[in-house]
């Protein structure tokens, strides 16, 4: 069955939150509580768990991708399993987000099990900002990390949620460093996710403030927007490309193709109207497929709204 809903939209993309937990505390994730920046430890749901989920879930759908997130994927200890059992599944792109505070020790063995794609988290260049974004220092694990990616073959894309206040100093800084290595970068502008639902706005640093600061340095003209994509795309004269994801001040929900599946078993078909639907009462086909129509119908029209649900649990 595949699903269609009245802007023609169908979930090809299906996200996975392996666990709700992080070894990073960023600002725009969590408070920066002492329960929140702790390393959750308790067990962990198996491959398996997912891996069952997720073939019910491409039997209807024909999923074109599955991206691992978190929390952070590269803490959940099956994930090289649960990329194997992904592969074995056929669903063509397999991806990964991730902080790569971890990923120079997991790299070889994740692009082994047949991951393809990883987006890394990477908000300012300087130890000083990056403290700021993250609560966290050692900037270089997370820049060594992307280098041993690119090393072992792995196509990496650099994803830098840019605050007012924050970070926003760093757009010049970031894109240097992946204009120098060739790697594509995209800035987002915030969500309002979690503790920022209702007041995140103060944080906003837009789609149109980051392109002024741009210019200041270079030239660039804008590409065409690929269907379902959520970024916008542009190309300096000297052939960079940076794109820029504009949750706010342009948002992209009359295509989003996307599915979110978390780490108990339930799913959500869209980030602004996050009622968890259980997939565990779902003893037939048919009823999940009732449950896919139930996700479908959540997704909004239009606009990004956010929501109380932080990005801790639901991994973006
Ligand atoms: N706003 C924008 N981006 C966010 N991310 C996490 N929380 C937010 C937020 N509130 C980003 C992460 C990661 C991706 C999954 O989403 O930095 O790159």
């Amino acid at each position: 069955m595949l699903l269609n809903d009245k802007f023609g939209r169908s979930f090809k993309t299906l996200r996975v939150s392996l666990l709700s937990t992080c070894n990073l505390g960023c600002v725009y994730c969590t408070m920066g509580t002492e329960e929140e920046v702790l390393i959750d430890r308790k067990p962990q749901p198996s491959a398996s768990f997912f891996l069952n989920h997720i073939a019910r879930l491409h039997a209807q759908l024909n999923l074109q991708t599955i991206r691992f997130t978190g929390g952070e994927p590269l803490l959940y200890r099956e994930l090289p399993q649960a990329i194997k059992g992904v592969k074995a599944l056929g669903i063509p792109d397999i991806k990964l987000t991730t902080n790569a505070f971890l990923l120079d020790r997991m790299a070889p063995a994740l692009k082994t099990a047949g991951l393809r794609y990883v987006n890394v988290s990477l908000d300012a260049m300087d130890e000083e900002s990056f403290f700021r974004m993250t609560r966290r220092r050692q900037l270089d694990r997370t820049l060594k990390g992307i280098e041993t990616a690119l090393a072992c073959g792995l196509d990496v894309k650099i994803n830098a949620v840019m605050m007012k206040g924050k970070n926003d100093d760093q757009v010049l800084p970031l894109l240097e460093y992946a204009f120098e290595r060739g790697i594509a970068i995209r800035f987002l502008e915030v969500m309002t996710m979690g503790h920022l639902f209702g007041h995140g706005q103060e944080y906003l640093f837009s789609q149109d403030e980051i392109l002024n600061v741009i210019a200041s340095e270079y030239n660039f003209s804008k590409q065409h927007r690929k269907s379902s994509s959520t970024a916008n795309y542009w190309q300096t004269t000297e052939g960079g490309v940076f794109g820029i994801i504009a949750n706010d001040t342009e948002p992209f929900c009359q295509d989003c193709n996307r599915l979110r599946l978390d780490a108990e078993g339930n799913i959500y078909g869209c980030l602004s109207n996050n009622h968890a639907i259980a997939l565990s009462g779902a003893e037939d086909e048919q009823e999940l497929g009732e449950k896919l129509q139930q996700a479908m119908s959540q997704k909004q029209e239009l606009h990004f709204t956010g929501s109380e649900m932080s990005m801790m649990h639901i991994g973006g």
